[in-house]
């Protein structure tokens, strides 16, 4: 399988056989004509039309099949086409498909009180929005209101959304061309341990440095113009970045001596990713705002929000929110919710995740580690984890120069190249591969594509100069 795989990169026969067949669609052509796709350059897109999906696999207008480990973009939780889930959103229309949010309607209230009851602590009222980037930009603005303070300290190697906040509180290149962007961000480093700003040696010391710089930050900024540190309580984009046990209970401690309000972003981490409802669980650290999207709903139909604290809420009782969109808690997408939420429940989604991350993924990806030179550190945790790929395991240089493109990506373009010739849609970024892959895959399915990710990484290690 290895020789096949490489071979077939060398010649491209993949990509050819791509082409032929998309250049034969309608879809296609209207597609290449009139959408315009985020992040894109349009000129070199040749996307894949898909005509249909289940569970963990989707495919192509010819039929042809990819076991989906990027869940698309980390939220097809439950897997595609869940019947409980259509069958809610089908329902749904046929009672009530939409209302003006000063109204209220079932579907959204039963999801704010599930959303309610399964939030850490006194998080108790929900502002729906319709994705990840608006509950930032909310979370913001709440923190702003709720502390009179204005500073928003946000994290290198983040990313929180590409509406004007959103994308300035975001620390990795896709902020660039948005620059200069709204005022009032400041930056620090959140703790890494495979490549340390704080030099540290495990850990442990990875944590008290990391916090040290933290601390430090705020007095240089001023605490008393902080409105809020926001972050990813796991890191998702920029690198599946576990943190290290004690770091995010001392961001907490941080914030309350500081008056400051801890806005944890589980916009990709929270339902269930991590092997908890929300990330925070885990470490046992009750946020003022919790930012969630994707897998509240698996992404059937577009839905985020903000979790509050009760006293963040109070703030809002008796003076008017000054925010809105003319979807917050859309009926289709809070009913999707609750089904979402039930699948979960129904199935122990959460408690499976953490199994399979412990049970299979660990493992393989160990193994794996220790099979190929390419890949220098695997880390992760429930159904997120990440490969990062490394030139030289000496010196952790990355596979690929930072934020690389075109001819300077080919080693990565070639792994993803050579994971969708055989079957395995991949989500690769940066010099990484983050394997996550829907809660509900089944076991023999994540084996097998584990089985292939181990056989594509022949191709990265071709590069491998150490
Ligand atoms: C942590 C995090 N926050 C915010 C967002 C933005 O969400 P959306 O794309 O729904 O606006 C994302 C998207 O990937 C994310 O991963």
């Amino acid at each position: 399988m290895r020789d096949a795989i490489v071979d077939s990169v060398r010649k491209g026969v993949a990509t050819e056989t791509d082409r032929d067949e998309a250049s034969r669609s309608a879809a296609r052509r209207s597609d290449r004509r009139h959408v315009l796709h985020p992040w894109s350059a349009h000129g070199a897109l040749e996307p894949v039309v898909v005509a249909g999906a289940a569970g963990a696999h989707f495919w192509d207008e010819k039929g042809r099949r990819w076991l989906d480990f990027s869940s698309q973009l980390v939220n097809v939780n439950v897997g595609h086409q869940h019947p409980k889930l259509i069958a809610a959103i089908q329902a749904q229309a046929e009672t009530l498909c939409t209302v003006a949010p000063y109204h209220a309607n079932a579907a959204t209230s039963e999801a704010a009180r599930l959303i309610a009851e399964l939030a850490p602590g006194d998080l108790n009222r929900v502002f729906f929005t319709n994705g990840g980037a608006e509950a930032v930009e909310n979370a913001i603005r709440m923190a702003r209101l709720h502390t009179g303070r204005h500073k928003i300290l946000a994290a290198y190697r983040s990313y929180h959304g590409a509406t004007a906040g959103a994308i300035a509180a975001t620390g990795d290149p896709r902020r660039w061309p948005s620059e200069p962007g709204a005022p009032g961000i400041a930056r620090f480093w959140g703790p890494y341990s495979y490549r340390s700003a704080f030099h540290a040696a495990d850990a442990a010391q990875e944590c008290t440095r990391a916090l040290e710089h933290l601390a430090d930050t705020i007095m240089v900024e001023g605490a008393h113009g902080i409105a809020a540190i926001l972050l990813e309580t796991v890191v998702g984009a920029n690198g599946i970045l576990v943190p290290p046990d004690g770091y995010l209970q001392g961001v907490r401690a941080l914030c309350d001596a500081q008056g400051i309000v801890m806005i944890a972003d589980e916009v990709m981490a929270g339902f269930g990713r991590c092997g908890e409802w929300f990330a925070v669980d885990r470490w046992k650290v009750v946020p003022d705002l919790i930012t969630f999207a994707k897998g509240v709903n698996s992404g059937y139909v577009p839905l985020g929000g903000v979790i509050m604290s009760d006293a963040i809420a109070a703030d809002f009782e008796a003076r008017a929110y000054p925010g809105g969109l003319t979807y917050s808690g859309h009926p289709l997408a809070c009913a999707a919710a609750v089904a979402c939420i039930g699948i979960y429940k129904e199935e122990g989604l959460i408690a499976r995740a953490r199994l399979l991350g412990e049970e299979v993924i660990a493992p393989a990806l160990q193994a794996m580690q220790a099979r190929h030179p390419v890949v220098g550190d695997v880390r992760g945790l429930g159904a997120f984890w990440a490969i990062e790929l490394v030139r030289d395991r000496a010196t952790r240089e990355p596979l690929v120069p930072f934020n690389a493109s075109g001819r300077a990506d080919a080693p990565m373009t070639e792994f993803a190249a050579a994971c969708k010739q055989h079957g395995l849609w991949p989500f690769v970024v940066a010099n990484r591969m983050h394997i996550v892959p829907p809660l509900s895959i089944d076991e023999q399915a994540l084996r097998d594509g584990l089985a292939i990710v181990d056989e594509a990484l022949h191709v990265a290690d071709r590069y491998y100069a150490g």
